[in-house]
């Protein structure tokens, strides 16, 4: 079996870690692998590269992803589809792990259909906005850049008696900016799954403000959409000053943690051994403390739960 590792959508820390895991796990049970480079944009374009155990030595430690990403709106083409089976067939490509997001698996799914081959998916967002799955690589790396970034503001947050509204990543969801909001100690998170008013949220900075708080972090989910209006808001309706910083693609990059490494190497080992057998369209993913395979259709199409008690325990901590 001659089996092809792409990585698409978004680059997320940890990515490196399970290109090595996946030809690490594979060559040594017999199978061929290449890389394709650029993702789905690589696949078109033919941009593949034969892997060996040394040709993934030294890129463990390292984030982003050394086959690079790319977004490809051709693919989602019939004309972009014909033309990557077409490249499959000439590279004598038999199998595929897609490591990427939801996104990616959508195309995966419309690739394994006019390819008939075997695809199975490995979750990587620092978004972590992927069904199926409690976590996926690179999130836990963000969640610790990010509260890094928090706890430098909060130094001049408390120093200058201010608020500090940061806004993290999160293009639809809020399961970033929540672990980091808890984790960081914000006096308010804001998320697109939970509605808020500004006036209640102004009310609760009304009553820290007399409680004799002199400073909070407001952690902001980028899907929130106009972060700048909740700064102006603010401004207007309470004593504080305020100050907006947006932690932007610094959540992408830098070493992976410990633990997105390890995601990558347990999903790694899976998403072969499931080649192996032959699966079609699944993703790995990571139940409590299992690795387990679902089906893309359910990791596309359903909507992961936020878990709203995180929520209420960071309110109740923020007093
Ligand atoms: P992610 O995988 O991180 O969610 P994107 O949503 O950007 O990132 O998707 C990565 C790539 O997957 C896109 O550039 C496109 O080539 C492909 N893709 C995304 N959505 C679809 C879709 N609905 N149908 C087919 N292919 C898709
Ligand atoms: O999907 C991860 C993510 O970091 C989102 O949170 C963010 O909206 C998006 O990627 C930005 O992507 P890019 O800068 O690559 O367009």
């Amino acid at each position: 079996m001659r089996i092809g590792v792409t990585t698409t959508g978004g680059d997320a820390p940890g990515m490196n870690a399970a290109i090595r895991a996946v030809v690490r796990y594979a060559i040594p049970q017999g199978l061929e692998v290449v890389g394709i480079e650029r993702g789905y944009a690589g696949l078109i374009t033919n941009q593949i590269i034969p892997l060996n155990l040394r040709s993934v030595g030294g890129i463990l430690h390292l984030g982003g992803t050394f086959l690079k990403s790319a977004r490809c709106p051709e693919f989602k083409t019939p004309e972009g589809i014909k033309r990557s089976v077409e490249v499959l067939i000439e590279n004598k490509i038999d199998g595929l792990v897609v490591i990427g997001g939801d996104g990616s698996f959508r195309g995966a799914m419309d690739l394994s259909k006019a390819s008939g081959i075997s695809i199975i998916g490995i979750p990587a967002t620092i978004d972590n906005d992927v069904a199926g799955t409690d976590s996926t690589i690179g999130f836990d790396t963000a969640v610790n850049t990010a509260l890094d970034a928090i706890d430098k503001i909060r130094d001049t947050a408390l120093s200058h008696e201010r608020i500090f509204v940061v806004e993290v990543m999160g293009r639809n969801r809020g399961f970033l900016a929540l672990e980091v909001g808890l984790a960081g100690g914000a006096g308010v998170i804001l998320i697109p799954e939970i509605k808020f008013k500004l006036d209640t949220m102004c009310k609760r900075l009304r009553v820290y403000e007399e409680s004799g708080k002199a400073s909070t972090i407001i952690v902001a989910a980028e899907g929130i959409g106009d972060t700048a209006a909740v700064v102006n808001y603010i401004e207007k309706n309470t004593k504080y000053e305020v100050r907006f910083t947006k932690l932007g693609h610094i959540q992408r990059g830098g070493s992976p943690t410990a633990r997105s490494r390890l995601l990558a190497d347990l999903f790694a080992a899976k998403a072969v051994e499931l080649l192996l057998q032959g699966a079609k369209d699944k993703m790995v993913g990571l139940k409590g403390n299992s690795v387990i395979s679902v089906d893309f259709n359910y990791a596309c199409n359903a909507k992961k739960p936020l878990d709203k008690r995180l929520y209420k325990l960071a309110e109740d901590l923020a007093v």
